[in-house]
């Protein structure tokens, strides 16, 4: 079979033919027909992922999630550890769900991860309760546009979008923020901005997809120093690193804000009814036209030239 392969961490993968996986105890093959390239996946093949260990797996075939055909026929959404980005792939049958005939294949399969994923994190981490003020912190990305979305229409009081490049902000403004602002401004006006952009009540809720640095100088506008109860909760949800892997984090930005700071991934998954339930919602939005995604569908062939390509909050899809 064809499939994009990796030798070492830290290359890009290529196609090649490798054997047809054999499945594990329980598990059974799907014919694969679309496989997203996910930041978790370039993250795993680059060996920064935390859920990759150097020389563990290799050669490695990425993807961690994609769609595909049952052998009984029937089209699912489905997570495997064989690697998705291949002509089949093996999976555990209690990790694929079904595709409604209403949705293409790469549509799902590329909505799948950053779309569950911010509406998990905006209802299940965060909390989110109607009419709250939320920041997305990174709105450009994929997943940073879904999150926008998924605010609204989960019903957030006020959007604003953070995010670098203008021409992508002005795109996710469409999307339905009420603001935008630019991260690489200075940091007097980057402070100045998100502290305008929240309308003047604040931010209950930030998804953050970058961290580093934009993140210190949202921090250090939240610090109050009039010592007066105020009794917010600032739930800041760490999401995604793209601006920087550290920050620094000033003792007096917890002790005098209400900040909370909480993080997003394996460690906080909800149990697998809220998820399932969720996935069902973001299906049937999206074959409703309410829930956007951009995707570009890639022959397998063509993984090498389309793996480290800057995505512009298009995400491509593989197509074996
Ligand atoms: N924890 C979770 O549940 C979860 C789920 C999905 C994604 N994530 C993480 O979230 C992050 C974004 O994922 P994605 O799917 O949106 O990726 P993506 O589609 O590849 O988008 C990445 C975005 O980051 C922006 N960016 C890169 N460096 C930046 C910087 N220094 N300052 C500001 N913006 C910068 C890029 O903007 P430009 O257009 O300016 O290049 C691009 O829009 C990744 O770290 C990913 O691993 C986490």
């Amino acid at each position: 079979m064809k499939a994009a392969v990796l030798h070492a961490l830290g290359e890009t993968p290529r196609c090649e033919e490798l054997p047809v996986p054999v499945a594990g105890p329980g598990e059974v093959l799907v014919r694969v027909t679309a496989a997203p390239i996910n930041a978790i996946d370039r993250a795993r093949a680059a060996g920064t992922h935390y859920s990759v260990s150097a020389g563990a797996g290799l050669p490695m075939v990425p993807g961690v999630i994609g769609a595909g055909c049952l052998p009984d026929g029937r089209r699912v959404l489905f997570g495997s550890r064989s690697g998705t980005m291949a002509d089949v792939a093996s999976t555990p049958p209690d990790m694929c769900f079904p595709i409604p005939d209403s949705v293409d294949d790469a549509v799902a399969a590329a909505a799948w991860n950053p779309a569950v994923s911010a509406w998990m994190t905006l209802t299940w981490r965060a909390g989110l309760q109607p009419g709250e003020t939320v920041l997305i912190l990174g709105a450009t990305g994929v997943t940073g546009r879904l999150a926008v979305q998924a605010a609204r229409h989960l019903g957030a009081g006020r959007v604003v979008a953070a995010g670098r490049n203008p021409h992508s902000l002005a795109a996710v403004a469409e999307l339905g923020a009420d603001a935008t602002l630019h991260v690489d401004a200075a940091d007097p006006d980057l402070a100045a901005a998100f502290v305008h952009a929240a309308g003047g009540v604040g931010y209950d809720v930030v998804l953050d997809y970058l961290w580093g640095h934009p993140t210190e100088v949202l921090l250090s506008t939240l610090v109050q120093h009039d010592m007066l109860p105020h009794g917010r909760r600032i739930r800041l949800v760490q999401c995604g690193d793209m601006a920087g892997s550290h920050i620094a984090l000033p003792a007096e930005v917890l002790r005098s804000s209400g900040l909370e700071i909480l993080g997003s991934g394996s460690a906080s998954i909800p149990p697998v009814e809220r998820v399932t339930a969720a996935l069902r919602e973001i299906l049937d939005l999206l074959a409703r036209g309410t829930l956007r995604i951009e995707v570009e569908r890639v022959p397998l062939e063509r993984v090498a030239e389309v793996w480290g390509r800057d995505q512009q909050g298009r995400r491509p899809v593989l197509i074996p």
